[in-house]
């Protein structure tokens, strides 16, 4: 019996599962079912990685606190996968005692190893925001195209990666104002000491020529020092030993798959380090998306490595959905919940899809909404499901629900067990596309010979009734081995199916016994076809729920005119002793004259104001400065490092009301 523990990728605890991410779960889930079913003892492991800068943000704009969003996120996590039949050993957080507990555990090692080096550098920080920015929210000109709005790693334009510090004009997303640059003291691991180390375990273990060859890549165009820190604010975990910095919520994402392993052994009486100390017997494997291969090629089996643990077997890494060809997108209505897909279709349906596409290639997978309909009507409900509706209608009426004592078509049945090890090689490689192949082909032969025998004619004759029953129950045998074959691609029919034959849990080596003289229950529907009105409802809710998404960022109209915008004249105007951007401002506002505090000396001096008209914002919160108290505020813009102030084109009376 192999020991085998097998992850897919830690879905970020920021968003919802959508249908890019179940292809990952739902290739891992049909790759551990399968060993389940070979009587491995196989875990299947993973978590929600709950760290992070957008988590932070995020809790913050929904003004709830990072622990409780990371909880919410965890709950409907859990029910979607729950929901797709995906059937986690253990989910688990990176939030969590045990990874908090791992992670300066190998960091200390590193530590001790000398693989950890402290450096200052110089980031983008948010003045405002009072944050250092990582890459993704700072945004500017391409260095390269002079592409506008491009983020701080990479262009989207032109495709160019490079620093953030390289970007033109940038502009950090969080505050919309203009990053200054700053000092900090820095953690990294010197990744660059792995260099052997990696070309070794990469050519020793399960990884695509394709990875392989990136890896490669970016092996012989040198490694640099990894950078693991981040500064205060940040959600995640202290380094030990340091104030106010954290890990980077890469390096303990990762360490998740161990934390919850953990979790897994703890609760189950186990140790986990026997799995994960060098030497161990029990075998690793990662599922990934090709977007994250560098961090599981490269600094995860470094950072194993460097603190003795042991390594991966192998990283199996996938390509990326498509819907209809193109790229999901929010904006087109292509980027589908989870959730929203389950409103109105079966899980079983995306499963047998997804299956029938998904080889271990790392090549996209398209979701054609077309093509999704037409192979599980005409394949799955058609003709496979339906081999079993076919015969056991006969068995349950006319035979008394008694299975045949004999076998009729030998050569049949023979032909479909003879498929056994190549179904269950083909799960091991992950090549399902063939596997539904085999299947649906075999289910063509089962079809075939119960169209040639023609039991609905011959059950009507007395002489040739009896030998519908043994034709039936041929045809309930292959049935019965096909819904085997598909049991990591759908477990509750398989179930279901298991319960109607009245057989035993299928499993790879109980799989070919076939039934004989066997009483089975009454048959039930066990899938339906897809309408296609069920296919364009989701997508009408999808629209709905994207124009209801986007318009989170928009205010109503209502919302404008609680804003009482009025042009003001300034009377007087003067410099503050202490203050280096703020002018004192008095305003006439026509019915009442006003103090105002604004941050405009920059770029004005009390002799060019007073006599302008402004604009303000007369019914802000009189707020407690240390002047004094400013009743309004007076708006201006930004251009070339000054402020100018918005006035009207055409003089108005002051007191005037905006709309
Ligand atoms: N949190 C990291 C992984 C940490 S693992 C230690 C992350 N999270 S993710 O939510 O963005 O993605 C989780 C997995 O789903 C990744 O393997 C990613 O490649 C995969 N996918 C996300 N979108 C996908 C598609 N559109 N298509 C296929 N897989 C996709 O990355
Ligand atoms: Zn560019």
């Amino acid at each position: 019996m192999r020991r085998i523990i097998v992850t897919s990728a830690l879905p970020y605890a920021n968003g919802s599962i959508h249908l890019g991410h179940l292809v990952e779960y739902l290739q891992t889930d049909i790759w551990a079912r399968s060993q389940k079913m070979a009587g491995n003892d196989c875990v299947y492991i993973c978590a929600d990685d709950s760290h992070g800068t957008p988590i932070m943000l995020k809790a913050k704009e929904l003004g709830i606190t990072p622990e409780e969003l990371i909880k919410n996120t965890y709950d409907e996590h859990v029910k979607d996968f729950k929901d797709f039949q995906i059937e986690f050993d253990n989910f688990h957080t990176t939030h969590s005692d045990e990874n908090r507990e791992i992670s300066e555990r190998i960091y200390l090692a590193l530590k001790d190893k000398g693989d950890i080096a402290s450096k200052e550098i110089e980031q983008f920080y948010d003045d405002e925001a009072k944050m250092f920015l990582p890459d993704r929210f700072i945004k500017g000109e391409c260095p390269k195209c002079g592409a506008k709005d491009q983020y701080g790693d990479s262009c989207e334009e032109c495709g160019a990666t490079y620093s953030s510090s390289e970007i033109k004009n940038p502009i950090s997303t969080v505050t919309n104002t203009k990053p200054i640059t700053k000092n900090t003291e820095h953690v990294f691991f010197k990744l660059s000491s792995y260099e052997k180390f990696l070309k070794k375990w990469m050519d020793d273990n399960d990884i695509q020529k394709e990875i392989k060859n990136k890896l490669s890549e970016w092996l012989s165009g040198g490694l640099v020092d990894w950078d693991i820190t981040r500064d205060k604010p940040y959600f995640g975990f202290e380094i030990p030993g340091l104030k106010d910095k954290f890990f980077y919520v890469w390096l303990d994402a990762p360490i998740g798959y161990i934390a919850s392993h953990k979790n897994y052994c703890d609760k189950n009486n186990q140790n986990y380090l026997d799995d994960w100390t060098e030497g161990s017997k029990t075998e690793l494997y990662h599922f990934i998306g090709k977007d994250i291969a560098y961090f599981h090629g490269l600094f995860w089996p470094a950072m194993l490595e460097g603190a003795g643990f042991r390594k991966p077997d192998g990283v199996f890494c996938h390509g990326f959905l498509t819907i209809d060809g193109e790229k999901m997108s929010k904006s087109r209505g292509t980027f589908f919940n989870a959730r929203t897909y389950l409103n109105h279709l079966q899980p079983d349906y995306l499963r047998y899809y997804f299956s029938s596409r998904l080889t271990n290639k790392i090549e996209d997978i398209d979701l054609n909404f077309d093509d999704f309909m037409a192979r599980v009507n005409s394949d799955l409900v058609g003709k496979i499901i339906n081999i079993g509706s076919r015969c056991a209608k006969f068995i349950n009426k006319d035979f008394n629900d008694q299975l045949s004592d004999e076998i009729g078509n030998d050569g049949l049945l023979k032909s479909v067990s003879n498929k056994k090890n190549e179904i269950i090689d083909n799960y091991e490689a992950r090549n399902y596309a063939a596997n539904m192949r085999i299947i649906s082909s075999l289910s063509d032969e089962v079809n075939k010979y119960l169209d040639e025998e023609k039991p609905w004619i011959k059950v009507k004759d007395e002489s040739t009734k009896a030998s519908v029953q043994t034709i039936c129950s041929d045809g309930i045998n292959a049935f019965r081995m096909i819904m085997g074959y598909l049991k990591p691609v759908l477990p509750e029919i398989a179930v279901k199916v298991e319960n109607i034959l009245n057989c035993e849990s299928i499993s790879w080596s109980n799989i070919d016994n076939c039934l004989k003289k066997h009483k089975i229950n009454a048959f039930e529907p066990l899938i339906t076809r897809i309408n296609k009105e069920s296919i364009e409802k989701m997508k009408d809710e999808n629209m709905k729920e994207e124009a209801v998404a986007e318009d989170t960022d928009k205010i109503t109209i209502d919302d404008f005119i609680k804003v009482d915008l009025r042009v003001a004249k300034v009377i007087n105007a003067k410099e503050l002793e202490d203050s280096r951007k703020l002018l004192e401002l008095e305003v006439d506002l026509g019915d009442e004259t006003r103090i105002i505090f604004a941050g405009i000396k920059k770029s004005y001096t009390p002799e060019q104001l007073i006599g302008k008209l402004v604009v303000v914002i007369a019914n802000l919160k009189p707020r407690k400065m240390k002047f004094g108290v400013s009743n309004g505020m007076v708006l201006a813009t930004q251009h070339d490092g000054d402020i100018i102030i918005l006035q009207p084109e055409k003089d108005v009376a002051p007191g005037s009301k905006i709309s």
